[in-house]
């Protein structure tokens, strides 16, 4: 009878050898077939993770898109009331201001110095309420054949610029007519210009240039030589409400981005902080 102990090597027979060498084969196969299979869950596993993660991004955005949604529909009901609300007592102090002019013929300084004060805060609430109101009902543009050239010296003459800010303007060589809205560009122009006013407080350049590219597109860039951008500011730039000014709302490139795009165009920004800032506006020069 064979003892179930293990044969001793020296009393090994060969069929004992043999049954080893197999026995010793088929472990080896079975582990081989452990280590397929292991490798393929891991596989398995890993590729589900990849999957989890990223169906959880996606909920994460969509989620975020919805709240963003929501926010911009509350906020764009909230500005467009705000806005109707206030423009006609505006319009009431700005008569009253006419009126005040008309009567005194000759108001001492410090009345007129306050008549000027209240016309000047006047024309800022009513940019306010313009971009509320923008911001809120954006309005198809209606278009036209307009001349870029002139639309941006129009906008050029409307806006403020300080003594420390110097103008240089690069028109279209070919007067380029394109057809558009005049006013929502002027707009476009002319927030644009304000805001690279703002960046320059201690003066500075501002370039206008306008061309003409061989992809079909009219591009004016408007450069300045103000405080420019961080990385930070530059991904939020065009989220409505963004400022980082004491006295800005942030909608003025909220309302540029929309006006350029119902146009079929886009709005370009490069920026380095410290250095000045470029916005290019490409407009198609073929609208469909
Ligand atoms: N030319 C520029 N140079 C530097 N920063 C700018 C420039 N234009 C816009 N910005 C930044 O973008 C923000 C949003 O601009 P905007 O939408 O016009 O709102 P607001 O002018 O009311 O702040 C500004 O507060 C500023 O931080
Ligand atoms: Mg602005």
């Amino acid at each position: 009878m064979r003892s179930s102990t293990p044969p001793k090597i020296g009393r090994m027979t060969e069929e004992d050898l043999h049954k080893l060498f197999w026995k010793y084969k088929s472990l080896l196969a079975e582990q081989e077939r452990n280590e397929a299979f292991w490798a393929a869950t891991n596989k398995n596993l890993r590729i589900a993770y990849e999957k989890l993660d990223q169906l959880a991004k996606e909920l994460q955005e969509t989620q975020e898109q919805l709240v963003r949604t929501e926010r911009l529909a509350v906020l764009g009901q909230l500005a467009g009331g705000i806005g109707h609300e206030l423009r006609n007592p505006l319009g009431a102090i700005k008569n009253a201001v006419y009126f005040l002019r008309m009567v005194l013929e000759a108001p001492e300084p410090d009345v007129r110095e306050s008549l000027d004060i209240l016309e000047k805060e006047i024309a800022t609430s009513e940019r306010i309420i313009s971009s509320l109101l923008d911001f809120a009902r954006p309005k198809s543009p209606i278009r036209q054949k307009v001349n870029v050239n002139e639309i941006i010296q129009e906008a050029l003459s409307r806006t403020e610029i300080p003594d420390n800010v110097s103008v240089t303007s690069q028109p279209c060589e070919a007067r380029q007519v394109i057809l558009a809205d005049p006013v929502q560009l002027c707009q476009v122009f002319m927030n644009l210009m304000l805001n690279a006013i703002q960046a320059m407080p201690q003066g500075g350049q501002l370039t206008t240039r306008c061309e003409v590219s061989d992809t079909g597109y009219v591009i004016v860039s408007l450069a300045d030589t103000g405080v420019g951008m961080s990385k930070d500011d530059l991904v939020r730039l065009f989220e409505p409400l963004f400022t980082t000014k004491v006295k800005g709302i942030g909608l003025g490139l909220v309302v540029c981005k929309t006006f350029v795009e119902a146009h079929g165009g886009m709005i370009e920004v490069e920026s380095e902080k410290g250095e000045g800032s470029t916005f290019k506006v490409r407009l198609p020069l073929k609208s469909e």
